[in-house]
């Protein structure tokens, strides 16, 4: 047997290399985000030169020094990585992350609380708490709301959807599920919009796909809420429950907001739970002229918001947000007989596993928290509204360029498409190649490095999307986004129309 005196264990490192260490890797950090403007976009490597690059593949029998670890994985990550931090990102809702952020997660995971329990993690829990209360009081939403910090905008609205299902079945769901003898079958409203958060949700709950009622959306792509009272209206008279409404404050293909005040209104005429997905637009809501719908959230029986969209904050940061924290309780309140955490004296302590469907979790708080000290109320009124202008900008420059169609405008995102000289988009065959066009020109774009746009597709039109939330942006970056695209949509579409048949092809 090893002598235990003196482990030495593998995975220990001295104070000292410590030092050394992290001093690299802080220095190689500052010099990366020095750069980070004049690097390409995405490096565009295929899987296979990523695990050529990475170099290993079987698990090592004996380990090797953190020094050579730390050096070789530095070089691989901040050398091939896609740059969602570079000023010309401007793809999906992901965000140019804090550099605040970075250092928080250092510090989290140094100090290693574990914020299920507050006697695990006294002050991680007490930030958490304070963050959400932060949250809460920059969307606008009641101040005393129960809430919890989770992965993302999907683990937020997921939650708010368990408390709701909890909150709302007239049968004990808990403890028969969704087929007890008194059970009904419950059903979601949501417009055809949403985030596909909601179909995982219906799936992964027992609800099942076919209780979404699809809302349709008008010419806005906001809700119908006279179609969503009928849809409420005759699911009641058929003996189903209404469960839960589903409002989106800024849709994830275009920002569209939906008439948040309506659907509250339409809730409370029938008793059906009011859920709000603000996991992009939410905190939107701090702009001084923000829209007015955006500042009715506190209407809502339940708010998802993502920290790690336009909060900045590194991933993963999503917060649910509920009228009343006992609701949480309801629904994930399960004890153990091994936890004894209630023993403190006085106050009664939060402990975060009975709030939320993890056990042992992690400190994302800190991160967002130091995020929201370094910027204040008032930093985030500024850099959001500045990446809303620059998404107007975008907008206003591409209708300048007669090859290319501004299609929306919501938020800070703008869509568009290259439309080549001459083509008669009301010609079918014109129409399908234009999607295939566009399609290839974003893979183009992306491919290219110069910027990174994602796509959206409306009634069938494909489209490139440009969601600035990213505080490192500048009209510079927006006003080339245009002439690029026009650059590569020229050549692609001289290779591809050579390829179509004389008929299929809209030449200039
Ligand atoms: C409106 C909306 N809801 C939910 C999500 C899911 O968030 P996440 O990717 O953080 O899980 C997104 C992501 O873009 C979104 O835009």
């Amino acid at each position: 047997m090893r002598n235990q005196s003196s482990r030495n264990a593998p995975l220990e490192i001295s104070p000292e290399e410590f030092r050394v260490l992290g001093h690299k890797l802080t220095d190689e950090i500052a010099r990366f985000l020095e750069g980070i403007s004049s690097q390409k976009v995405n490096p565009a490597n295929t899987p296979k030169e990523v695990r050529q690059l990475m170099g290993t593949s079987l698990f090592p029998r004996d380990g090797e020094s953190a020094a050579k670890l730390m050096d070789e994985t530095s070089q691989l990550l901040l050398n091939h990585s896609t740059l969602n931090g570079h000023p010309s990102f401007f793809g999906y809702i992901t965000s140019s992350a804090a550099p605040i952020g970075a250092l928080a997660d250092l510090l989290a995971a140094a100090v290693n609380p574990n914020v299920g329990s507050f006697q695990l993690a006294p002050v991680a829990t007490e930030i958490e708490r304070q963050t959400i209360a932060w949250i809460s009081e920059m969307i606008g939403y009641r101040k005393e709301c129960g809430g919890i910090l989770l992965s993302g905008g999907n683990m937020a609205n997921f939650v708010c959807f368990l408390a709701a299902r909890k909150a709302m079945s007239t049968w004990n769901i808990s403890k028969v599920g969704l087929g007890g003898s008194d059970a009904r079958r419950l059903r979601v409203y949501t417009s055809t919009q949403t985030h596909f958060w909601i179909q995982k949700a219906v799936d992964l709950f027992g609800l099942g796909t076919e209780a979404i009622r699809w809302i349709p959306v008008d010419a806005n792509l906001r809700m119908d809420v006279a179609r969503l009272e009928k849809e409420i209206i005759s699911d009641k008279a058929n003996g189903d429950l209404p469960l839960m409404v589903v409002g989106t404050a800024g849709s994830v293909g275009t920002g569209a907001i939906d008439p948040l005040e309506k659907i509250a209104e339409i809730c409370s005429r029938h008793n059906v739970w009011f859920h709000a997905d603000g996991a992009y637009g939410g905190v939107a809501a701090v702009m001084p002229d923000a829209p007015g719908d955006l500042r009715r959230l506190s209407l809502a029986d339940s708010v998802a918001v993502d920290p790690h969209k336009w909060l900045y904050a590194p991933l993963e940061a999503g917060c649910a947000l509920i009228r009343d924290q006992k609701l949480l309780a309801d629904a994930f309140g399960f004890h153990p007989t091994y936890f004894t955490f209630d023993a403190a004296q006085g106050e009664a302590p939060t402990n975060y596993y009975e709030l939320g469907p993890q056990n042992s979790r992690g400190f994302r708080a800190l991160k967002v928290w130091l995020g929201m000290r370094q910027a204040g109320r008032s930093g985030y009124e500024r850099m959001i509204a500045d990446d809303c202008a620059l998404a107007r900008e975008l907008f206003d420059c591409v209708k300048e360029h007669k090859e290319l169609e501004a299609r929306t405008q919501g938020l800070s995102i703008t869509t568009f498409r290259y439309i080549p000289h001459g083509a008669d988009t009301s010609d079918p065959n014109v129409a399908s190649y234009l999607n295939e066009l566009n399609e290839a020109l974003l893979s183009r774009i992306q491919v290219s490095g110069e910027a990174y746009v994602s796509n959206v597709v409306i009634e069938g039109t494909f489209l490139l999307r440009a969601c600035i939330v990213n505080f490192r942006t500048e009209s510079k970056h927006v006003r080339a986004l245009p002439e690029l695209a026009v650059g590569l949509g020229r050549e692609l579409h001289a290779e591809m129309s050579k390829g179509l048949k004389p008929a299929e092809t809209c030449r200039p």
